[in-house]
């Protein structure tokens, strides 16, 4: 409302400018609506993902894996009845194809269903992530882990392992880094996950949109919201990035409209 006076200073009107912002309110309530179902489909798959992936896990394991050592058995008794080093060549290359098929099947129940992590416990698995992603990747890959003696819950503990795994993975794909710097401390209440990098570094706004089909990293932010934590992305050109997750120790799971913020 704007006032207008007469050449004596009385007051004679009011000028109003009235606006009908119920379609906007409107439209607001309805992207709203529509981020909490992104937000609840995107928990409903990081469950499905979950289960799914210690079924195969199972599958790989009672049945490719089974067969296969039963195959490398019954190629070891062949071999020996046919003269063990007389046996054809042909019988220890198929042999050594079994082995390498083993190996696999291996890694992908390993891929599958974290058993290391479960074995060894998050110190120690996050020690062999470092040993075995850092030759692959060509990385010098440091490990510090501070949390204690306490013990971390299980779906906590695989959610750090396989963010940790996503981001030195993350490094080795596209930061061409020279060393990764991985700790896990307990800071408070919270367990703080950070991977520091000394790569290119990268324009973090850009990747906040998974245009290019990146899902790695938001999928990260999605379930550190669902577990009432967060993800902070901090990264300059030439500058290396470094990646910090927060995951609160007692359980806090709840659905956040954000969860966590990215800083470029
Ligand atoms: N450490 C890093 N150094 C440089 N760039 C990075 C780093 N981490 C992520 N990025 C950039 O951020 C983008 C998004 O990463 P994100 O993990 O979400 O997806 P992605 O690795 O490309 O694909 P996905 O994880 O689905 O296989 C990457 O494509 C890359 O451009
Ligand atoms: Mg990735």
């Amino acid at each position: 409302m704007t006032p207008l006076f007469d050449a004596h200073g009385e007051l004679t009107h009011y000028i109003g400018v009235q606006e009908d912002v119920t379609h906007l309110r409107r439209e607001q309530a309805r992207v709203l609506r529509y981020q909490r179902q992104l937000q609840a489909l995107a928990q409903r798959l990081i469950r499905t993902e979950a289960a799914e992936r210690k079924k195969f896990a199972g599958e790989v394991h009672d049945q490719v894996g089974q067969t296969l050592a039963l195959c490398r058995m019954q190629l070891a008794e062949l071999t020996r009845e046919l003269g063990g080093p007389a046996a054809p060549p042909a019988l220890g290359a198929v042999c050594r194809l079994v082995e390498s098929a083993l190996q696999e099947a291996r890694g992908l129940m390993a891929e599958l269903s974290t058993p290391l992590l479960r074995e060894l416990g998050l110190a120690a698995a996050l020690q062999n992530l470092g040993e075995q992603l850092g030759p692959r990747y060509g990385l010098a890959v440091t490990v510090c882990v501070e949390i204690g003696r306490k013990p971390v819950g299980a779906e906590v503990a695989e959610l750090v392992f396989r963010s940790a795994r996503e981001l030195v993975i993350n490094v080795g794909k596209h930061a061409a880094a020279k060393a990764v710097e991985l700790s896990l401390v307990r800071e408070g209440g919270e367990l703080v996950l950070s991977v520091r990098d000394d790569g290119r570094g990268f324009r973090t706004r850009r990747q906040v949109e998974p245009s290019d089909g990146g899902f790695g990293l938001l999928s990260i932010r999605e379930r550190a919201g669902y577990h009432g934590g967060g993800l902070t992305v901090t990264s300059r050109l030439g500058k290396g990035t470094r990646v910090v997750l927060r995951l609160p120790l007692a359980a806090q799971r709840r659905r956040r409209v954000t969860g966590g913020g990215t800083e470029g």
